[in-house]
């Protein structure tokens, strides 16, 4: 008896399964009906009872050692079964894939150009290196006018009569549409501006713009008004009021600057509106006769209005992010927290 004991602990010692299938096999082999474990058993069974008790112990603990054994090759051949033919562990938890989220300029860019959509706006794009026509000349700014100054530019060559240069508003862009598409013109021009100016919390010398135009017969500042209303409602919030002071524009006569009612102090005067109520959004008028026929329109017939917004701006007033820069660096800190302000 106890040598067939020591046999079979030995061989439960040196037993390796492979697989699930190789386990049950080997449970078979030694505790199935007739497997050598069991078998001792039975013998064991038909001892008398001195036998019983010098053995008792022992096949017990046989039983229990087989048992075990078996048991470990299970948990050991459950870990296999899920590694593939290259060993490699299938349940192990995979690589994480870092989701991005847009940009909030994207994200406040889009949503003007949304609701300019709903308005009946298509959307045109251009070149970002321009020409002088198309950024100054042909928007009515002569040469040497004091106003080109109002935007410092970047100058890509020096070519004398019209030089390449980076654009310093999109409004080169409705140049290009009313040179090359039918009236009426209904357009928003989003994207991106470079001008020369010192970096700063207020300035940045590459920032986006949307801008646009409608042009048609008896296009009047009263249509503009109404356009420009309805687009701060559907920015800012339904209260929202504006109001349009006087300003100067080359390319537009008469021109205003418009204000809408600060969303954060509803125009008690606050910080961010510095205690007026209003903030500044944008700049817009009704196009100049001289730029109409600068594009082959005929200013008798057709009127337009134009106008231009800075999107930094708006994200800013939209979220109160007081410093520009923080746009432009791509920081994770600050991107992640715009995550949820849309859905992508
Ligand atoms: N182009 C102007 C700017 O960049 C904005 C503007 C557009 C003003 C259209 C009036 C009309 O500042």
């Amino acid at each position: 008896m106890n040598a067939a004991i020591d046999k079979i602990l030995s061989e439960l010692e040196e037993l390796k399964c492979k697989s699930a299938k190789e386990v049950e096999e080997a449970r078979i082999r030694f505790l199935g009906k007739k497997g050598s474990v069991t078998a001792l058993f039975e013998e064991f069974k038909s001892f008398d009872k001195e036998r019983k008790k010098e053995f008792g112990a022992r096949i017990n603990a046989l039983k229990n050692a087989a048992v075990a054994k078996i048991e470990q090759l299970k948990a050991g051949a459950a870990e296999s079964d899920v590694q593939d033919a290259s060993g490699a562990d299938l349940t192990m938890p995979g690589d994480g894939f870092a989701l991005g989220s847009r940009h909030p300029v994207s994200i406040v860019r889009q949503q003007i150009v949304d609701i300019f959509r709903k308005f009946g706006y298509s959307v045109a794009e251009g070149p970002e290196i321009e020409d002088d026509y198309h950024v100054f000349e042909a928007l009515n700014f002569p040469p040497n006018h004091p106003a080109r100054e109002m935007q410092d530019t970047f100058f890509v060559s020096n070519g004398h009569l019209n030089p390449l240069l980076l654009r310093t508003h999109t409004s080169s862009v409705q140049v290009r549409t009313m040179e090359t598409q039918p009236l009426p013109i209904r357009v928003v021009c989003p994207g991106r501006v470079f001008r020369n100016e010192a970096i700063s919390a207020r300035a940045h010398c590459i920032f986006h713009q949307v801008e646009g135009l409608y042009i048609d017969k008896g296009v009047t500042f009263a249509d503009l008004k109404q356009a420009i209303l309805l687009f701060a409602r559907e920015m800012f919030g339904p209260e929202t009021e504006i109001r349009m002071r006087p300003s100067y524009f080359p390319f537009t006569e008469p021109s205003a600057e418009v204000d809408v009612s600060c969303n954060i102090c509803k125009g008690k005067g606050c910080n961010i509106c510095k205690g007026t109520g209003w903030l500044e959004i944008m700049g817009c008028g009704m196009v100049d006769p001289n730029v109409l026929r600068a594009s082959g329109i005929d200013p008798d017939v057709y009127s337009g209005f134009a106008f231009g917004m800075g999107v930094e701006r708006i994200a800013m007033l939209k979220w109160q992010v007081n410093d520009l820069r923080h746009y432009f660096e791509n920081d994770l800190r600050f991107l992640r927290e715009f995550q949820t302000a849309v859905e992508v």
